[in-house]
C-alpha cells in the first residue's frame, strides 16, 4: 500500500468552497490540491501524480461531463467523483453513465463526503497503485496504455488461484508476467517451478511433471519428485505449452481434473496443491486444428488468459525500456555514463524487433560494451540490428512486405554468421530455437540446415 498520502485534486470555481475542501481533506490526512478551472487542474495531472479527482459538474466555460469524458480516456484509472450544487437525478444517472465514481451533493455531510473519497483512493490502490509497486517489484517496465491494461488485468487474476495461460511472441515477457502473478498470490511465500515443455518425449515428460518411485527405471536408485511436488502449496509455470508431446497433455488434463499425481511406478496417487500457468508463443487454437493441442487442455488451461502485446504494438515502450537496460549493463559492467545519440534512439523506434524486449535487451548489452567514447551512434545501432542504410532504395511497399524482406535478410545473414546451426543463430538472436525454426520454415530458408536442438 502506498506510503504517502493519497493526493486529491478537485476542480471548483467558488473560492470558498475550494477553502473548505482544503481544510477537510487536509485534516483527514489527504494531500489536497486545488483548481479553479479545468485548464489548470488539467496542468496539475499532467504533472502529479493524482489519486482521486473531485469535479464540479458546473464548472464556469466548462462542461464536467466533458471533462470526464476526457477522464475516462486519458487518465482511466483515477476515479472522478462528480459534485453539484443544484443536484439533478438527470445528471447523477448521465454521470454515473459516462463512468463517474460517484455522484455527491454540495450540501453533503463530510462524513459521506470522506467515506467516499477513501473508497475511491482505494480503488485506485487496487487498480493503478498496487499495479505500479508490483511492476516496479517484478522488474517490468512499460508505460504504455496496453502495458497498463495488461498489469489491472494480473492483479485482478493473481490472487484468484485460477489456471492462467499466457499468451505473446517470443521475448515479449511472459515469464515476468508469470512470476508476477505468483508473487501477488497467497502461494508466493511457496516455491515457483518452471518447465519447459519443448524439450520432453512423452516418457522423459512423464517423470519430470509428475516424479518417479526407487526402481521404477534402472537408474531409479531413489524416489524423485517431479515439477509438481516441488511446487508443491505454489505455482508451476509450464512453458512453451503448444510443444507438448500429445500422450503428456492425456496425462496433465486428468492430474488438473482430479487434483493427484501418479509417479512413475508408484502404485497410489497423490494429490498436489499446486496452481498450473501456462505460457505459449504459439496459435494454439491453430495446432489445435491441425491435431497437436487438446482442445479440452486449452479450455482448462485458459480460465483466464493474460496476452503480452509485441514490442512493435507498442513502440511507446522502447524508450523506457532502453534506459532501463542501459542502467542495468552500465551497473553489470561497471562502466561510467553512456549516452544514446537521438539518431540512434530513431532507429530503435523504427525497428520491428521481431525478437521484442529480449532483442532489445541484448541490443543494449552489446551497444555498451562495444560504444567508443561512450555513446551510442546510430551507426552503431543499425550495425548491430543488420539493418541496410541505402538511402537509394526505394521505401518499402507495406509493413507486411517490409518486414518479410527484413525477417529474410536478417535469417540469412544469421545462418550465414553461424554456419547454419540453428541452435547457435538462436541463442545470437535471443530466440528460442522453436521461433528460429518456424521462422526458418515460413520464410523457406530451411533447406539442409544442421537442426540441433
Ligand atoms: N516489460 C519488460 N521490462 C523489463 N524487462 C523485460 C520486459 N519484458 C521482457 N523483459 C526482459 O526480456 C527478456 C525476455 O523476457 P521473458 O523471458 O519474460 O520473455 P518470454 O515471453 O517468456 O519469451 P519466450 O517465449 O522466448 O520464453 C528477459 O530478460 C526479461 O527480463
Ligand atoms: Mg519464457
Amino acid at each position: 500500500m502506498s506510503k504517502l498520502p493519497y493526493c486529491i485534486l478537485f476542480v471548483d470555481d467558488e473560492e470558498v468552497i475550494r477553502r473548505r475542501m482544503t481544510k477537510t481533506l487536509e485534516t483527514a490526512g489527504y494531500h489536497a490540491l486545488s483548481a479553479s478551472n479545468w485548464t489548470t487542474g488539467r496542468q496539475i495531472l499532467e504533472t502529479q501524480q493524482v489519486h482521486v479527482l473531485l469535479l464540479d459538474l458546473n464548472l464556469r466555460g466548462f462542461s464536467g461531463l466533458e471533462v470526464l469524458r476526457w477522464m475516462k480516456e486519458q487518465r482511466p484509472s483515477v476515479p472522478v467523483i462528480m459534485y453539484t450544487g443544484v443536484g439533478t437525478i438527470e445528471a447523477a444517472v448521465l454521470a454515473v453513465k459516462l463512468g463517474a465514481y460517484d455522484f455527491l451533493e454540495k450540501s453533503v455531510d463530510i462524513e459521506k463526503l470522506l467515506v467516499t473519497v477513501r473508497n475511491a483512493a482505494e480503488k485506485w490502490e487496487l487498480t493503478e497503485g498496487l499495479s505500479n509497486a508490483a511492476r516496479a517489484q517484478f522488474g517490468l517496465i512499460g508505460d504504455s496504455a496496453s502495458m497498463k491494461k495488461l498489469w489491472q488485468d494480473l492483479v485482478k487474476i493473481a490472487p484468484t488461484d485460477e489456471h492462467v495461460l499466457i499468451t505473446g511472441e517470443s521475448g515479449t515477457g511472459k515469464d515476468i508476467v508469470a512470476r508476477a502473478i505468483h508473487g501477488l498470490s497467497r502461494r508466493r511465500s511457496s516455491n515457483f517451478v518452471r518447465v519447459t515443455c519443448t524439450v520432453v518425449t512423452e516418457s522423459l515428460g512423464t517423470s519430470e511433471l509428475f516424479g518417479y518411485k526407487k526402481g521404477s527405471h534402472a537408474k531409479a536408485d531413489r524416489d524423485e519428485p517431479g515439477r509438481f511436488k516441488m511446487a508443491e502449496g505454489g505455482t508451476l509455470l509450464l512453458d512453451e505449452i503448444g510443444d507438448m508431446p500429445l500422450p503428456l497433455q492425456a496425462k496433465l488434463l486428468t492430474v488438473l481434473q482430479t487434483g493427484e499425481i501418479e509417479p512413475v511406478g508408484g502404485r497410489v496417487t497423490e494429490k498436489v496443491d499446486v496452481r498450473v500457468l501456462a505460457a505459449t508463443n504459439r496459435d494454439l487454437k491453430q495446432r489445435i486444428s491441425d491435431g497437436s493441442f487438446r482442445e479440452d487442455l486449452l479450455y482448462r488451461l485458459e480460465t483466464f488468459r493474460i496476452h503480452v502485446p509485441p514490442l512493435r504494438e507498442r513502440k511507446e515502450d522502447v524508450r523506457a525500456l532502453l534506459e532501463f537496460f542501459l542502467t542495468n549493463s552500465i551497473r553489470r559492467y561497471n562502466l561510467s555514463t553512456i549516452t544514446v545519440e537521438p539518431g540512434g534512439v530513431e532507429a530503435m523506434m523504427s525497428y520491428p524487433w521481431p525478437g521484442n524486449v529480449r532483442e532489445l535487451e541484448r541490443l543494449i548489452m552489446r551497444l555498451c560494451i562495444l560504444a567508443e567514447d561512450s555513446i551510442i551512434k546510430r551507426g552503431d545501432v543499425e550495425r548491430e540490428l543488420g539493418l541496410q542504410t541505402d538511402e537509394t532504395s526505394p521505401p518499402p511497399s507495406g509493413y507486411s512486405t517490409a518486414k518479410k524482406s527484413f525477417e529474410t535478410e536478417y535469417f540469412n545473414r544469421l545462418l550465414q554468421v553461424h554456419a547454419n546451426n540453428i541452435s547457435a543463430a538462436s541463442r545470437a538472436a535471443g530466440l528460442h530455437y522453436t521461433t528460429v525454426h518456424a521462422k526458418l520454415k515460413e520464410l523457406g530458408l530451411i533447406g539442409n540446415l544442421q537442426d540441433t536442438a
